[in-house]
């Protein structure tokens, strides 16, 4: 039986989303879910642990190619989706070089040809993981918020003002969407610095009406993996503290439920910066 679970991990650049997204595909194919990774950074590196170091060729470079001489109607999910390890199916929405047009336009495309071909189609997967960059006010990034598409957001953040303050940020577009279905599950905390106290952490999820789901260690095993650039770190090191995280991460987005999240309670901007 499918479960159908649409996950969305946003967070600031660089905060760990991409290890943690592909981290958790990772958990959920090797229980044995059927599993769609979706990257939606420009940058393309989502899948890059998944399909053992190549960069997959993207959906932007796909639409160029076969789009412009194919009808939309004659394409097949093949056409846009790569098999990962683990039988992980991966898209990669890609974008721009940088600086020039819009990355945001790359993601709706994206996710309107996926609906099209009927990947995001009840019952299709287990899970669908979507990797979404969040420190860019655009409505393309709001874009699985928008079409209604997600379900369970993750944000991922660190113990730094920035992140933070970009998680507040999203959790206003989840208010903002919230009657499409979207509902905050949850922080996960990757901490830079182990000793960092918890408790400002913790009060900024209550204040934003949510919890942090995990806190995710620092570990040179991360870094192993991504230099070896063919296994995810539960691949790699299903014994190392990151793994474990990883695992309870996972079980636990499985585990929320609609009614455990209400509506997220963002602060205004000057609030925010008064400090709480
Ligand atoms: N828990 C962690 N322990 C060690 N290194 C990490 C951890 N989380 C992220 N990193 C490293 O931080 C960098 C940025 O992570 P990445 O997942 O690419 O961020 P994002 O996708 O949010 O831009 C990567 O080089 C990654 O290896
Ligand atoms: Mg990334």
């Amino acid at each position: 039986m499918s479960m159908d679970n649409n996950i969305v991990v946003f967070g600031k650049g660089g905060i760990g989303k991409s290890t943690i997204s592909s981290n958790l595909s990772s958990v959920y194919a090797l229980q044995g879910l059927k599993v769609l990774h979706v990257g939606c950074d420009p940058k393309h590196d989502s899948t890059l642990g998944l399909v053992d170091g190549e960069l997959i060729e993207t959906f932007m470079d796909k639409y160029t190619r076969i789009f412009g001489v194919r009808d939309h109607a004659e394409l097949k999910p093949s056409d846009l989706i790569v098999k990962g390890r683990l039988g992980i199916d991966c898209v990669e929405a890609g974008g721009p070089e940088p600086g020039v047009g819009c990355a945001g336009r790359g993601i709706s495309l994206m996710l309107e040809a996926l609906q099209d071909l009927g990947v995001l189609k009840e019952g299709g997967y287990d899970a669908r993981v979507f990797d979404v960059l969040g420190d860019v006010v655009c409505g393309g990034f709001a874009a699985p918020l928008r079409k209604g598409f997600a379900e369970k957001i993750v944000i991922v953040v660190s113990e730094e003002l920035m992140a933070l303050y970009a998680a507040n940020n999203i959790a206003k577009s989840v208010k903002t969407y919230s009657s499409n279905g979207v509902y905050l599950a949850g922080l996960v905390a990757n901490l830079k610095d182990g000793k960092v106290e918890r408790e400002k952490l913790e009060r900024f999820a209550e204040i934003l009406g949510t919890r942090i789901l995990e806190y995710v260690p620092r570990d040179p095993a991360v870094r192993k993996a991504e230099f070896a650039r063919k296994n995810t770190v539960v691949e790699m090191a299903p014994k190392s503290r990151f793994a474990k995280s990883i695992e309870s991460l996972a079980a636990k987005i499985l585990a929320v439920r609609r009614e455990d999240c209400p509506i997220p309670t963002p602060m205004d901007d000057r609030q925010f910066y008064k400090g709480w």
